[in-house]
C-alpha cells in the first residue's frame, strides 16, 4: 500500500515551499492529505494546496461538514507520517505545551504517528530562550526535525539560522522515516567534536575537532532506521534529523553519557576526545602576577572506547574506533584494535587537510580486512560505513 503523509502547512512565508513539497512527495509514490493553519491561508491558499494534493485542504475544527466527513481524530491517525512545514515558533510553542485549539493543534496532540517538522522562524526567534525550550521538549517527545538552515531571510534580508529546510531536504528525511531501513530497531551511539576540559571557571584545554565527520554518521545510521544517540561536545553544527542530541563538555561526562545509553547494537566513537585533562580544576579564576606563570598538572581522562569495548555482557555488538595517523596507518589501526578492544578501526591519514575539510580519505580496517576507501564527501565515508554497520548487524554472527 503507498504510504500517507499528513502534511500540516503553518503560517509562515515558507509556505509557498510546502506546496513543492507536496509535489515532491507525490513523485514518490506518497500521498499527501493537507491541513492548514488559519494564519497559513493568508500565505498560499487551500485552493492551491489542494489542487497539487489533488484532495481537499482541511482547515476546520469547528467545520461540522470537515468534521462528519473525517474528522480530527481520523486525520491524526490514517497516515504513516505528519509533516508540520512550516513549523512555526508559534506552532512549536503550542504542540510543546499540548494546546489544542484548532484543527492543526488537534491533530497533533491527537496522533500516534511519528511527527517531523520543519521549523522556519526569523533567527532571533528561532535562538530565543523560549524556543529553545520548546525546541528541546518536543525533541524529548520524540518529535523529529528537519532544519532550519542557515541562510537569508525571505521578509527581513537578515542572516542567520531560521530558513525552513528545502523541499527536497525534508522530503528525503520524510522518505527515509517512512520506510524501514535495514538498521530499523537497532540501537547506536556515535561520539562526535570535540571535549573540553576546564581549567578553572574560564579557561580549558581543547582540540579543533569540527564534529563534521561524527555529525554525518549520525545522520547516516538514522537514515537507515537506527535509534540514534549522538553524544557531542561543543560544535557549531545543528543536530541530524531524527538523532537524540546530547550535548556535553569533558570526557568523563561523554563516558557517563555514552553508558547512559546503553545497551547498543553498535557504537561509533569518533569524538577526539582530550587525551588530558587538569589534574585540578581551580574554583577561581587563576590570577596573573605575584605566582609567575603557573604549572599545570595533567591526569589521564578515561578511554570511553575501551571502557564500552570492556564492558563484558553489557558490550555494543559492533563497537569502532577512529584513528588519526600520520603514518603506517594499518600497522597502527591495527594495534588500536588489539589493545582498546574494539571491533573495527576507521583510520584517517591527517597528513593532509582532513581535520575541519570537507572530505575524508579512510582505510577501514576490521579483523581480517583493510579496505582502502578513495577520497570522498565526509558524508559519502558516513553513508558507506553506516551500509557496512547495517551488513554487519544484519548478518548472523557480527563479521568482526
Ligand atoms: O587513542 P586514540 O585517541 O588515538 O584513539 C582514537 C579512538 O579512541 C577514537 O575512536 C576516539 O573517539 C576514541 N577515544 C575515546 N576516549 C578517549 C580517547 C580516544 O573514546 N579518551
Amino acid at each position: 500500500m503507498s504510504k500517507r503523509v499528513l502534511l500540516i502547512i503553518g503560517g509562515g512565508i515558507a509556505a509557498y515551499k510546502s506546496l513543492d513539497l507536496i509535489r515532491r512527495l507525490r513523485e514518490q509514490g506518497v500521498s499527501v492529505r493537507v491541513v492548514m493553519t488559519e494564519a497559513a491561508q493568508r500565505f498560499v491558499t487551500p485552493l492551491a494546496a489542494g489542487a497539487i494534493a489533488g484532495e481537499r485542504v482541511f482547515t476546520d475544527l469547528f467545520d461540522q461538514a470537515q468534521e462528519f466527513d473525517v474528522g480530527h481524530i481520523r486525520l491524526a491517525r490514517e497516515c504513516d507520517l505528519i509533516i508540520v512545514a512550516p513549523a512555526t515558533a508559534d506552532f512549536m510553542a503550542k504542540t510543546a505545551h499540548g494546546l489544542a485549539n484548532d484543527l492543526a493543534s488537534a491533530v497533533l496532540l491527537a496522533t500516534d504517528k511519528p511527527v517531523l517538522m520543519a521549523p522556519a522562524m526569523n533567527p532571533h526567534m528561532w535562538s530565543n530562550s523560549a524556543t529553545r525550550r520548546n525546541f528541546a521538549t518536543l525533541q524529548a517527545q520524540g518529535l523529529r526535525f528537519v532544519g532550519p538552515n542557515e541562510g537569508e531571510m525571505a521578509e527581513s534580508g537578515e542572516r542567520g539560522v531560521g530558513r525552513m529546510a528545502e523541499p527536497l531536504e525534508i522530503r528525503d528525511t520524510a522518505m527515509a522515516l517512512l520506510n524501514d531501513g535495514p538498521l530499523k530497531g537497532k540501537r547506536a551511539l556515535v561520539t562526535a567534536g570535540p571535549t573540553i576540559e576546564a581549567i578553572d571557571p574560564v579557561r580549558f584545554l581543547s582540540n579543533r575537532s569540527s564534529g563534521k565527520q561524527g555529525y554525518a554518521i549520525a545522520a547516516a545510521l538514522a537514515e537507515l532506521g537506527a535509534e540514534v544517540t549522538l553524544v557531542s561536545g561543543p560544535t557549531n553544527l545543528p543536530a541530524p534529523a531524527g538523532v537524540k542530541r546530547v550535548d556535553i563538555e569533558s570526557a568523563r561526562e561523554m563516558l557517563e553519557a555514552s553508558e547512559a545509553a546503553l545497551p547498543l547494537d553498535v557504537a561509533v566513537m569518533v569524538a577526539a576526545v582530550a587525551d588530558w585533562r587538569p589534574t585540578n580544576e581551580a574554583k577561581g579564576k587563576i590570577k596573573k602576577g605575584a605566582a609567575g606563570v603557573p604549572t599545570i598538572a595533567l591526569q589521564e581522562n578515561p578511554d570511553i572506547l575501551a571502557t564500552l569495548s570492556k564492558l563484558g555482557k553489557k558490550r555494543p555488538k559492533l563497537v569502532i574506533g577512529f584513528a588519526a595517523e600520520t603514518d603506517d596507518v594499518e600497522e597502527n589501526a591495527r594495534a588500536k584494535i588489539a589493545k582498546k578492544g574494539c571491533d573495527w578501526i576507521v583510520a584517517n591519514d591527517v597528513s593532509g587537510d582532513v581535520m575541519g575539510g570537507a572530505e575524508n580519505a579512510v582505510i577501514l580496517i576490521t579483523k581480517d580486512k583493510a579496505e582502502t576507501w578513495p577520497r570522498m564527501a565526509k558524508q559519502a565515508v558516513a553513508r558507506k560505513l553506516a551500509g557496512e554497520i547495517a551488513q554487519a548487524l544484519t548478518t548472523k554472527a557480527p563479521r568482526k
